[in-house]
């Protein structure tokens, strides 16, 4: 049993973000304390980047500075969201110990210069990490003002030097017991690599030509469980100091990724997550919705916490994202809150003068006070305190409803990391996001699952590429299917196990009968190579020679060395009640929302409206103590008219004659009469 949680306040959504005192004088900090509270903000996360201000040399500790500021955010009324600073050791910290700077794969040692310049696996760093967050924790833990820890931020730096080799060793001693069941798993009998004593094991450096695949995949797994640790050792002596405060620490919506989520979801009291808007139109919005309904399923359903966003420009790489839009920031954090998100907190409070994020966006920007984002971020704050009875969460039942689940683990994602592919476009993100995106375009709400979870409550599930699969995701899904459930399986999933040996006798092995087909071979396209099915349908990156066996065609392959083989596969199930659906090519955008029409409708999912509302309108449902709230964000440029039983809480109109939407405005609606029928035209 899950041991009970300490929650964030649920009467109202947080509001601020990440605040940076140690870059400005203190006339500045009681201008900020004004300006937080013009603006309606509740949340300050302090300490995220201040180690060396807080520790200027080894063991000496420089807290009355952020004693000051603590006490004037409490004294304006503003929460503190505390954050260890470990993210970013201090010079001193690198020249004391030089062996716990990271080393890359090719073993180079990095230096200190930038942040993240650790091994999380050295002694030093986690003992010096321990001793800083004891000091805050015994400082500030009791503090009125705490709301929740942040520890660390963003877990997700890599070494490849001797200490991580050493923890990767007794990873792998616990996963695997001896060095005969490690060279099989890692199929060591292939190039020579068979090892006959723990010493010559070594986390994937940079060799010669193509790494091993398990060995690479298990150093991942090694990598997020070493970070947990980290993060575990820093709880615990948070929680031993005696602060009841409910500790976090943040997520980065993957673009790489370096955590498995699920696990990290069970350690941590709140889910929290930062999300950066990869697309200036409106599949943006699609991305937001996209970190939110992740966030809620790795909080195990649960409230979590939206910890970073930009309010507009984000200059990463070189690559500059346009402002947002007015309006676009009000839209963005509804559909976080709308997924669950107990608040809408940003990256940053103020624009700092200089450093390397000088040119990303802020609360407050360059410009002060007398500027459009500030405006923005007043309205912001306005209407967050109106929507504020939405924060409670239910008693029971789900928070958000969904219908319809879709298998997501990072061992997806890293096994297809993988450089020796049939198919370098194999792009499980991609497979991923090219699903939810449909769904979302078609107005569904959607959870993730864990493989190997229970399924019972979906009437859908979808499995984009999850190439290697264990006895239990096998097991989960199986049962699901016997139990009258509809499932949709995607093209290079369950070809492997969990080692990612490939399994025999036809892909995919572990998913075959349940299928109800068997390939003999995997034809992966070219780059731009599309393949037509029959009925016009296209297909892009891959085909397969699929043979039917238990199941029947929906659609052949209409051209090129499979025509007239099938291409997406069907089979009943669960006495009659359920379907098995197999889809063995990547569908373009269009074909593939069609498809996803047909497997909601057949599978008797509902969608969050009965009736679709219009293109770029985004409708979600989330469940209060007393309420539910229609969350309604028009993204698209047309006014609509919202019709159905409930009060707006922005505005106080009712939509009872209907509420009129226009281009890129909000409404949250709270349902007067549950189950009332909704429009939006
Ligand atoms: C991350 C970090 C922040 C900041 C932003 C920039 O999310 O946590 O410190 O660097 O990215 O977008």
């Amino acid at each position: 049993m899950p041991h009970p949680r300490p929650t964030l306040p649920g009467s109202s959504f947080l509001f601020g973000g990440d605040y940076n005192p140690e870059q400005w004088d203190e006339q500045t900090w009681v201008e900020d304390v004004r300006l937080m509270q013009q603006a309606g903000v509740n949340a300050a996360t302090v300490g995220v980047f201040s180690w060396s201000r807080l520790e200027p040399s080894p063991g000496t500790f420089t807290f009355d500075w952020l004693d000051r500021v603590v006490e004037l955010l409490h004294e304006g009324g503003i929460g503190v969201v505390l954050a260890t600073p470990t993210a970013s050791p201090p010079p001193w910290f690198s020249l004391a110990h030089p062996d716990a700077l990271p080393v890359t794969e090719d073993g180079t040692r990095l230096t200190h210069g930038s942040r993240d310049t650790y091994c999380p696996s050295a002694p030093a760093y986690r003992e010096a990490s321990t001793r800083i967050a004891t000091a805050m924790a015994e400082r500030y833990g009791d503090h009125p003002a705490l709301l929740a820890w942040h520890l660390h931020n963003e877990y997700g730096t890599f070494c490849y030097c001797d200490h991580v080799a050493g923890a990767f060793r007794s990873w792998l001693q616990r996963r695997y017991g001896d060095l005969d069941a490690l060279n099989a798993a890692w199929y060591s009998a292939f190039w020579s690599q068979g090892y006959g004593r723990w010493e010559e094991v070594l986390p994937p450096r940079r060799t010669q030509y193509l790494h091993n695949p398990t060995q690479s995949i298990d150093f991942r797994r090694f990598m997020s469980d070493e970070l947990l640790q980290a993060f575990r050792e820093q709880r615990d002596v948070v929680r031993a100091a005696g602060s009841t405060k409910p500790i976090t620490s943040n997520f980065m919506l993957p673009t790489w990724n370096h955590l498995e989520q699920w696990s990290w979801g069970e350690e941590l009291d709140v889910v929290s997550m930062d999300h950066y808007l990869d697309s200036t139109g409106p599949d943006g919005e699609a991305h937001a919705a996209y970190a939110g309904d992740l966030s809620r399923s790795w909080a195990g359903g649960r409230p979590w916490l939206l910890m970073e966003q930009a309010a507009g420009i984000i200059p990463l790489h070189g690559s500059r994202m346009a402002a947002k839009a007015p309006g676009r920031m009000l839209r963005n954090s509804l559909s976080y809150l709308a997924r669950g998100s107990q608040g809408a907190l940003f990256f940053q409070w103020r624009a700092p003068a200089a450093g390397s994020e000088v040119w990303h966006s802020a609360l407050v920007p360059h410009a002060g006070e007398h500027s459009r984002l500030y405006r923005e971020t007043v309205e912001l704050g306005a209407a967050l305190g109106r929507v504020a009875e939405a924060a409670v969460p239910p008693a029971e039942g789900p928070l958000v409803p969904a219908d319809v689940a879709v298998l997501w683990h990072a061992d997806g994602w890293w096994a297809l990391e993988d450089g020796a592919l049939p198919s370098q476009a194999l792009d499980y993100s991609d497979s991923v996001r090219s699903v939810h995106r449909a769904l979302w375009q078609l107005g569904f709400a959607v959870d993730f699952v864990r493989p190997g979870a229970d399924l019972t409550a979906y009437r859908l599930v979808l499995v984009p590429s999850m190439f290697g699969m264990d006895d239990a995701a096998v097991a989960a899904l199986t049962r699901f299917v016997a139990g009258g459930g509809d499932l949709a399986v995607w093209y290079f999933s369950g070809v492997a196990d969990e080692h990612l040996h490939v399994v025999a006798e036809g892909y995919p092995g572990r998913l075959r009968d349940l299928l109800g087909i068997r390939v003999d071979e995997f034809l992966p396209l070219a780059a731009e190579e599309e393949v037509r099915l029959s009925d016009g349908t296209t297909g892009r990156v891959w085909s397969e020679a699929v043979e039917t066996t238990t199941a029947t065609s929906l659609l052949d392959y209409a051209e090129g060395p499979l025509a007239g083989r099938p291409a997406i596969t069907r089979r009943d199930a669960g006495d009659g009640a359920g379907r098995v659906s197999y889809v063995s090519t990547r569908l373009d955008a269009d074909d593939l929302r069609a498809l996803l029409a047909t497997l909601t409708a057949d599978a008797g999912a509902s969608p969050v409206l009965a009736a679709a509302p219009p293109p770029g309108v985004e409708v979600v449902r989330r469940r209060g103590a007393d309420a539910s709230y229609l969350f309604v964000l028009n993204h698209g440029d047309l006014p609509v008219t919202v019709t159905g039983d409930g009060v707006d809480l922005l505005t106080d109109g009712t939509a009872r004659e209907g509420l009129p939407l226009a281009a890129g405005d909000a409404a949250v609606l709270r349902e007067q009469a549950a189950g009332s029928p909704w429009s939006v035209r």
